[in-house]
């Protein structure tokens, strides 16, 4: 879904290819100048220094080469870092990589990857079952790490990431870029800053995943590396939908757009009140259409309902208006995106579009010591912070509380019911079966002692 990158980068490309040209342009005018006689002294026009990019002098390493993790590499690229190893469990995947950055390093395994001496940070865009390991790998190699969302695959992943960021303290930077657009900042500005007065309720919409199968069995491709793939999940025959892109619409890998657009719009949920280190108290969720026996096992339609402790009730409901990769399919239908209702009118917010129940809201100047964290570029923010040092905008604890909220309405839709949460313990409360979803069984030799 690389359709999904914000528009700042195609923004910072062409100002850069502008900034390019015009430099170009400058050093052939000093070569035409000199044609009046032997007296005059040549002219050299100055050329222009190229403006310095967050990226400049760092190498990065790239795990996961299919459609976000290489469009995360080329943003990197494009801010002035080198991409210098790469690693895929496809071969056809590794070798198209290999093309698009010839002179890297090729890997088959993250684990000798990230052992890399020149290697400053890692990117990475494997199904989510493999984002825990290779973030905690990473930073124990003493790496950064730009870690696509979410953060994880369990609850319990989460807090063994947590504790190894705070002890090897490396930036890590959580792939929810809606944070450092401008539209979904200001909505969250202007919600922190009581702009629509006390928060009733907010709404948020995401498309519905994909509903189809029953599925055939086949053999593995013999580029693609299948039991790595499946690594810690359950070892079941090779299924091609199960794997490439669409892994997401089973609950083994991931858990539908609960997960997908789930952690980018209740991620801004979470920002908004200043929920994002702490969480909700109760999530109760349902399931809208089952799925189809033999085929993808996450719902491809459900609602979810989360209550905090201040009394805000926030509910996260499918919409088939948006398709799965967030294109418009019915523009009379309701489009994916959140809507924060207040005492004093409401705020809509998607990608591209902010609007509200009366423009004067949007108007509203907000003190500078008001304003949330700034970042406009996901990336480059990751990037500088690698060399400043500071937190970037969606760091670990934050990116782990985003995926928390998603896993307890996944939670939730998967045993039918309510469930009630501890933020400040992060603790299911009396409820033993909802406690044993917060983990799963590791399929050996996968366990947290392989990377901790
Ligand atoms: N931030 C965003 O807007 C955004 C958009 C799309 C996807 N994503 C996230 O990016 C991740 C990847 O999604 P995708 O659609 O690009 O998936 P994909 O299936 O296209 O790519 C995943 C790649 O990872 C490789 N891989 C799997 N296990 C590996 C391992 N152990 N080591 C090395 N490589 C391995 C696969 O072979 C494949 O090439 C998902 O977690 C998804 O949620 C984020």
């Amino acid at each position: 879904m690389n359709n999904h990158r914000n528009s700042n980068s195609r923004r910072d490309f062409l100002k850069t290819v502008g900034a390019v040209a015009a430099a170009s342009s400058l050093s052939a005018g000093a070569a035409d100048a000199p044609k009046d006689g032997a007296q005059t002294k040549p002219e050299v026009a100055p050329v222009k220094p190229k403006p310095p990019k967050p990226g400049d002098g760092l190498s990065i390493g790239l795990v996961g080469c299919g459609g976000q993790g290489t469009g995360d590499a080329t943003n990197a690229d494009r801010l002035g870092a080198k991409i210098v190893a790469v690693c895929d469990v496809d071969e056809s995947h590794l070798a198209a990589a290999k093309k698009r950055w010839p002179g890297t390093e090729t890997y088959s395994h993250f684990l000798d990857l990230v052992q890399q001496k020149n290697l400053d940070a890692i990117i990475y865009g494997t199904p989510d079952h493999w984002h825990t390991f290779v973030s905690i790998a990473a930073m124990r190699a003493g790496k950064d790490v730009y870690c696509e969302k979410p953060l994880t695959l369990t609850i319990d992943e989460g807090k063994h990431l947590v504790k190894v960021q705070r002890e090897t303290n490396r930036v890590l930077q959580t792939g929810t870029q809606q944070r450092s657009t401008t539209g979904f900042r200001m909505a969250a500005e202007l919600v922190r800053n009581n702009v629509l007065g006390k928060l009733k309720e907010v709404s948020v919409w995401v498309p519905a995943g994909l509903r189809e199968g029953p599925f055939k069995v086949s053999e593995v491709p013999k580029e693609f590396d299948y039991d790595t793939w499946l690594g810690q999940t359950p070892a079941v025959p090779y299924i091609k939908e199960r794997t490439h892109l669409k892994f997401r619409y089973w609950w083994n890998y991931s858990a539908g757009t609960i997960t997908d657009w789930g952690a980018h719009h209740n991620d801004i949920v979470l920002w908004a009140p200043g929920k994002d280190r702490s969480g909700p108290i109760s999530a109760e969720g349902k399931v809208l259409v089952e799925p189809i026996p033999g085929g993808f096992t996450v719902p491809s339609e459900y609602e979810i309902e989360w209550t905090y402790d201040t009394g805000l009730k926030h509910t996260c409901k499918t919409t088939t208006a948006s398709s799965w990769s967030g294109q418009t399919v019915d523009p009379k239908g309701q489009l994916h995106g959140i809507k924060f209702v207040g005492e004093n009118g409401w705020i809509w917010v998607t990608r591209g579009t902010l609007t509200a129940s009366d423009r004067e809201l949007l108007k509203t100047k907000l003190p500078d010591d008001k304003r949330l964290y700034f970042s406009n570029d996901h990336m480059g923010n990751f990037l500088e912070c690698v060399k400043s040092r500071k937190a970037p905008i969606c760091e670990a604890e934050i990116g782990h509380r985003s995926a928390t909220l998603c896993h307890l309405g996944a939670i939730s839709v998967r045993l039918g019911r309510k469930i009630n949460w501890d933020p400040e313990k992060e603790e299911m409360v009396g409820d033993k079966e909802a406690t044993g979803w917060m983990s799963r069984e590791m399929r050996k030799p996968w366990d947290y002692t392989a990377v901790m």
